[in-house]
């Protein structure tokens, strides 16, 4: 692709050294430089995130929209478009093949735009094999960077135009800083994520996160608070407060702080009409927390608390640090703290060593906590974690046996939890208009249950009353009480 030469772009000048005034630099020379592609070709630039992973990526790619945005390119959801960004995930192996599955794909778009940029960034990029993988086979690509440069994608892609080959910039993940404060184009105006924290210090023997994610930090609580002052004037209603492991929040911060108190603070924003959080780790999850959640009322009544796996000896071994019956208990002291309380989890099957009596208790687990609902995942191996060493790996036919088995049982349970509320009348907050019938409209209760109900598109954003008619397995059909 045409390469422009740093000395004639207007604004050139010395960067700054410091951030995010060094970013708005940057997107200014962007500007210039997309404003003069596109009066080139004719047209105007086009640019698409693809989002893969979790929720913390999800808000990273609303941080790289509102960046692509500034700097003048106009959003699409068409692969075809003048810059297609991979924001990766690596927790399971498939979601690295299925990320080199659509780079295979877009390589005959480049063939038919040689000016399209290709982009990669988020957890698999932060590994040094994947970036390894995309050099020899994916020659195309023309930016890699990792999970703590997000914000300088500005920076990258003006380096990108004006060097030739690829530009691979992946920083060590176990440092860096957290810089915020740069546009976000938010998927919805009225619900925002926000970070509170980066990172994760647990090391579970199963999982590659903490390697690519690199060491816990909490951001302050002043800055996550204008944030969302910010947000609320803004329009947004309920926020999401993100982290790996949200309840090990405020450790190295110099303020006296932890996960419960800033909840409350939180939630004392006026605007702020719901909080939710996303992840708990049972072994972090203080009485403190609960008493915060059952004394606000617009904290949400529910918890996604991931228990892996209900065998105390693997439990062990995966270096969760909570038993069976600690979590147990955990889960009691919750319900009886908030007896209508949503609680989802995450369950891994087929973890070095299992043996049926472990699956067994994971089926017990699931029976007495009565979950509204369970991500269930095959065990996949990452190499570089202490499981992926493990010499006991158990056979396919094994895993494959018992999947199903517990994914019926997380089904058939969720189903008669979730219907808990038929005929009861409950807050929503409406989302969007119904994918499958514009007639009607969808949102969540405080407990996360999705409702459908008839409505138009301008209840969007807003919480109203609907009486909950009839539950369908997931979610509920009902009628507005307004
Ligand atoms: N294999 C399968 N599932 C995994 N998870 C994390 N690492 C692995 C792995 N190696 C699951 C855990 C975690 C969720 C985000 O992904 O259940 O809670
Ligand atoms: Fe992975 Fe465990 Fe950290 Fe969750 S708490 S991100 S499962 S290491």
């Amino acid at each position: 692709m045409t390469k422009f030469n740093r000395m004639e772009e207007a604004g050139a000048g010395i960067p700054p050294v410091t951030e995010p005034a060094r970013q708005y630099y940057f997107m200014e020379r962007a500007a210039e430089i997309i404003r003069r592609k596109s009066e080139e070709a004719g047209r105007p630039l086009t640019f698409c995130v693809q989002t893969f992973g979790c929720q913390m990526n999800a808000r990273d790619s609303e941080k790289l929209r509102g960046i692509l945005e500034r700097v003048g390119f106009i959003k699409s959801e068409d692969e075809s478009a003048d810059f297609v960004l991979y924001n990766t995930c690596t927790v399971r192996e498939n979601a690295n093949l299925k990320v080199y599955g659509r780079l295979g794909a877009l390589r005959a778009k480049k063939r038919e735009n040689p000016n399209k940029i290709i982009a990669l960034c988020g957890c698999m990029t932060q590994e040094e094999e994947v970036v390894n993988t995309i050099r020899k086979s994916y020659p195309f690509v023309d930016l890699v960077f990792g999970t703590h440069n997000v914000y300088q994608l500005a920076e990258l892609l003006v380096r990108s135009l004006e060097e030739d080959g690829m530009v691979v910039d992946v920083p060590d993940a176990t440092k860096g800083s957290i810089v915020e404060e740069l546009p976000t184009d938010r998927k919805y105006s009225f619900k925002s994520g926000v970070n509170i924290m980066y990172g994760c210090d647990n090391f579970c023997s199963y999982c590659i996160v903490p390697y690519v994610r690199g060491r816990e930090r909490s951001r302050r609580p002043e800055e996550i608070l204008d944030e969302i002052r910010r947000l609320t004037k803004d329009g947004v209603r309920e926020v999401m407060l993100l982290g790996q492991n949200v309840n090990s929040y405020g450790k190295g911060l110099d303020e006296d702080i932890d996960f419960a108190r800033l909840l409350a603070r939180v939630a004392e924003v006026p605007g702020v009409d719901r909080v939710r959080f996303m992840t708990s780790h049972p072994k972090d999850l203080s009485d403190d927390l609960i008493h915060v959640m059952a004394s606000y009322p617009n904290i949400c009544r529910h918890l996604h608390l991931p228990l892996q796996s209900g065998s105390t000896r693997l439990l062990k071994i995966m270096n969760r640090r909570y038993t069976k019956e600690s979590y147990l208990a955990l889960t009691d002291r919750i319900r009886e703290a908030m007896p209508d309380i949503s609680l989802t989890t995450d369950i891994i099957v087929g973890f070095p060593g299992e043996t049926e009596e472990d699956f067994e208790d994971t089926l017990d687990v699931v029976r007495r906590v009565q979950y509204d609902s369970a991500f269930t995942f095959i065990y996949s191996k990452r190499s570089g974690t202490p499981a992926a060493e493990m010499e006991n790996q158990v056979p396919d036919e094994v895993v494959h046996r018992r999947f199903p088995h517990l994914l019926r049982l997380v089904q058939e349970i969720g189903r008669e939890r979730t219907a808990r509320f038929t005929g009861q009348v409950k807050d929503v907050l409406v989302e969007s208009l119904n994918e499958q019938n514009r007639d009607l409209v969808t949102g969540r209760i405080m407990e996360n249950a999705v409702v459908h109900f008839p409505g138009s598109a301008s209840l969007i954003g807003k919480i109203v009353p609907v009486r909950l008619d009839a539950c369908r397995g997931f979610y509920y059909l009902g009628t507005p009480e307004f």
